[in-house]
């Protein structure tokens, strides 16, 4: 790819999603396009980014996903989900009245909903007349399609899910099915994180992980600044084990690696 297409290519994909194009993942970055040349008849990358230049919105919109990396695990990061449980939730639980609103904002295929959804079933909150609401969103329409349709291939399931948290799963051949009450305790929705964050409000809890290293700090600033405005005084934000909160909108919230509550700057904005 020509210097110039790539400087373009960049240019588009940060706006549209926030996503770096590293110089040096070049010859990746053109592997990826590829099943797009094919989907869209172009018998070469130039006719592409020619198509592109156009402003020819499908083709853009393929090409921004097959830019997104949708690789996740269930309860990645063990520690981080045994201080969710042991310490965040019994806190948050204390200081609400039977309502719990939970944002998994950069959730791939599921995965990190459904952890978090297993554990809220595994306390029976929803027995105790708890009310909690479960959003997860994803810029992939790909990812968002397996995430509703809850079916993993058995590496995945593999991939740190425990006997205890297999019996919300089904098998069905070689895959294996959330189960339909697991299922609905996850509304899933597709949303990028640079549009507005109108809908959202109040929000106890927010999983976002291992989304922002991928954005460049104004967007990752800009991310979550508007994080925190939609998240109550209180609430907790949970990032990826190599991310930390940039600026003073969050700080160590003292429960563990890459926990945060709002910070000070956050806080005197709210009141
Ligand atoms: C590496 S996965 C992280 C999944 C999960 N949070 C975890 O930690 O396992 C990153 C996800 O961020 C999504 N993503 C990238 N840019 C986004 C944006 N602007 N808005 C919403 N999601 C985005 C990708 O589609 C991808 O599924």
């Amino acid at each position: 790819m020509a210097p110039d297409d790539f400087a373009f290519l960049a240019r588009l994909l940060r706006r549209r999603s926030g996503l770096q194009l590293p110089l040096e993942k070049r010859a990746l970055i053109e592997r990826r396009l590829a099943p797009v040349m094919r989907r869209f008849d172009f018998r070469d990358l130039e006719g592409l980014l020619r198509e592109l230049r156009l402003g020819r919105e499908a083709l853009a919109e393929a090409v921004t996903e097959v830019m997104t990396v949708n690789e996740s695990s269930f309860f990645r990061d063990p520690a981080l989900f045994a201080a969710f449980e042991s310490r965040v939730l019994p806190r948050l639980l204390a200081a609400r009245d039977r309502r719990l609103r939970i944002w998994s904002a950069a959730c791939a295929c599921g995965q990190e909903a459904y952890s978090i959804a297993i554990l809220l079933a595994q306390m029976g909150l929803a027995r105790q007349g708890w009310s909690i609401e479960l959003v997860a969103t994803d810029l992939s329409a790909d990812a968002i399609a397996r995430a509703e349709a809850g079916r993993y291939a058995a590496c995945e399931i593999a991939r740190g899910l425990n006997a205890h948290a297999l019996r919300w799963f089904r098998r069905d051949g070689t895959e294996w099915v959330a189960d339909d009450a697991l299922r609905r305790m996850v509304s899933f929705r597709r949303f990028n994180l640079l549009d507005s964050y109108g809908w959202l409000d109040d929000l106890d809890i927010v999983f976002c992980r291992n989304v922002l290293m991928y954005f460049d700090p104004s967007t990752r600033m800009d991310v979550l600044a508007r994080m925190a405005d939609a998240m109550a005084p209180d609430g907790v934000l949970l990032l990826g084990e190599t991310e930390m909160p940039e600026g003073a909108v969050f700080q160590p919230s003292g429960d563990g690696e890459g926990i945060y509550t709002r910070g000070r700057a956050a806080l005197a904005r709210a009141s």
